[in-house]
C-alpha cells in the first residue's frame, strides 16, 4: 500500500507511549501526566527519574532505595577513567561520553534484556555513571585528577563537587537539579527515537544509550545549547541584538536556540529556565549573556511569532551553566546526564511489546543499469 512520504516522520507516530505528553499549542509538557513546572517545584531529579521510569511517584521507602542504588553505584571502574585518559584531550566531550558508555557495556552482563532484574541494575548503573564520567572527562583532559563520587552528596551537589572540587551553593544545587528534570524527558524526540531503534534489534542498554548520546549531539538537537552562548557572545550586547537579530534574518539564517518541531508557543521548560536565571542572578549577580538574550528575544518576536517560532529549552540553560563556570562544550552532556533517564523509560517501555523497527523507503533511483567495465568508463 503506498503511503504518503513525510520528510523527517514529521507527525508521523512510531510508538504508543504513557511517558511524557507535549501539547505544542499552549505550551504543556508532563511528565506520566504532572505538569515540569510542578515537578521543578516540589521533586528532584532522581525522584522524576524513578517517576519516569516506573510511571509513579515512588513512596518514601521506593525513594530511600532508589537513591541508595543510585548513590552506591557512581563510581566509575579504574579502566573507564584510563580509557578516557587514552583520549585526545582536545576530542569532544559528547564524543568522550558516546565512547565511555559503549565500553561500560562490556564490564556488565546487562546482555539479556528479558531479565528485569538486570535492566533495573543496567538503568542504575547508567544514570549513576554518567555524571561521573562527565566530570571524570572535564577534569582529566586539562590535565587534573578524576574526583570519585562523595556518598554523603545527593545527585546535583554530587556532581558539581566532582567538576570543581568544592560542595556548591544550595541554590546551585537546587537550580541544576531543576535543569536536570527540565532536561530529562521529552517525547519522541530524536535522539529517544534513535535509542528506540537500536533497543528494537534487542541491544544491551549501553548501546542504546551510546547511540542516543550520538544523535543528541547534533546542533539541530541538544548541540543546539552550545551554540546560543557562542551566539550571545558573538552579539556581545543588547545594544547589538538588533543588527545580528535582522541581518541573520534577512539571510533566511537560523537563530539557535528558537523554533521546536512541535511547539508552536514558548517552550515550557525556556520559561521556567528564565525564572531560575533570574533566580541565580539574584544571588550571584546578573550575567551580561542573559541580558542579550532578553534582547534577542523581544527583537525576533516581532519577525519570528507569526510563524510560531518562540525560544525553546535550549535559549536559557546554557546561561545558567555559564553562570555556574561550566565548559560550554559540556553543555549538552549535561543534558546527556538528565536524558538518560527518559532514554531508559522509552526502553523499558518499548521491551513490553517490542517490534523491530523497520521502515519503509520511497525508491527514487533507476533500474536494470548495466554494467559498465572499467576501460569504457
Ligand atoms: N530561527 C529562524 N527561523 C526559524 C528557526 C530559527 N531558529 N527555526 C525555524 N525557522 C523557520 C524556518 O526558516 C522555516 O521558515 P520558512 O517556512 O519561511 O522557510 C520555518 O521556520 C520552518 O522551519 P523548519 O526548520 O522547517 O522547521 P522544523 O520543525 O524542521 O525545525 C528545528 C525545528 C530543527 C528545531 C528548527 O527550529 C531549528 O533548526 N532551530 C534552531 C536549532 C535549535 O535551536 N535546535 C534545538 C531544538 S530543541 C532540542 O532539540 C532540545
Amino acid at each position: 500500500m503506498p503511503h504518503d512520504f513525510m520528510p523527517g516522520l514529521a507527525g508521523v507516530p512510531a510508538a504508543k507511549s504513557a511517558i511524557s505528553d507535549v501539547d505544542g499549542t499552549r505550551g504543556i509538557l508532563e511528565y506520566r501526566g504532572i505538569r515540569v513546572e510542578e515537578l521543578c517545584a516540589k521533586s528532584t531529579f532522581l525522584e522524576t527519574s524513578y517517576l519516569l521510569l516506573f510511571g509513579r511517584l515512588p513512596n518514601s521507602s521506593e525513594l530511600a532505595r532508589w537513591t541508595q542504588d543510585i548513590t552506591h553505584h557512581r563510581r566509575i571502574k579504574f579502566r573507564i577513567v584510563d580509557l578516557l585518559k587514552c583520549l585526545p584531550e582536545h576530542g569532544h566531550p559528547m564524543d568522550a561520553l558516546q565512547a565511555a558508555v559503549a565500553a561500560l557495556g562490556m564490564f556488565y552482563p546487562g546482555r539479556n534484556v528479558k531479565d528485569a532484574e538486570n535492566n533495573y541494575w543496567s538503568a542504575v548503573r547508567l544514570i549513576a555513571k554518567l555524571p561521573t564520567i562527565v566530570a571524570a572527562w572535564a577534569r582529566l583532559r586539562h590535565g587534573d585528577e578524576y574526583i570519585p563520587p562523595r556518598d554523603d552528596l545527593g545527585f546535583s551537589d554530587n556532581f558539581l563537587y566532582m567538576l570543581t572540587e568544592t560542595v556548591p551553593h544550595p541554590l546551585w544545587t537546587e537550580i541544576f537539579d531543576d535543569c536536570l528534570i527540565l532536561h530529562a524527558e521529552h517525547t519522541m524526540n530524536a535522539s529517544t527515537f534513535a535509542g528506540m531503534v537500536t533497543a528494537s534489534t534487542l541491544a544491551d542498554p549501553y548501546t542504546v544509550v551510546a547511540s542516543a548520546i550520538g544523535a543528541l549531539k547534533g546542533p539541530l538537537h541538544g548541540g543546539a545549547n552550545e551554540e546560543v552562548v557562542a551566539m550571545l557572545k558573538e552579539i556581545g550586547s543588547a545594544g547589538n541584538a538588533e543588527r545580528y537579530v535582522n541581518g541573520k534574518l534577512d539571510q533566511k539564517q537560523k537563530l539557535m536556540g528558537f523554533g521546536h518541531r512541535v511547539y508552536k508557543v514558548k517552550d515550557p521548560r525556556a520559561t521556567v529556565l528564565q525564572e531560575l536565571c533570574v533566580r541565580l542572578f539574584n544571588v550571584c549577580g546578573t550575567s551580561p549573556l542573559y541580558e542579550v538574550a532578553v534582547a534577542v528575544e523581544q527583537l525576533s518576536a516581532e519577525r519570528l511569532q507569526d510563524k510560531g517560532i518562540y525560544p525553546n529549552v535550549d535559549f536559557y540553560s546554557g546561561i545558567i551553566y555559564d553562570k555556574m563556570d561550566i565548559d560550554v562544550d559540556l553543555f549538552t552532556p549535561l543534558f546527556a546526564m538528565a536524558r538518560v533517564s527518559g532514554w531508559l523509560a522509552h526502553w523499558l517501555e518499548q521491551l513490553r511489546e517490542n517490534k523491530l523497527y523497520r521502515p519503509d523507503q520511497i525508491y527514487a533511483g533507476e533500474h536494470n543499469r548495466p554494467y559498465v567495465p572499467m576501460e569504457r568508463r
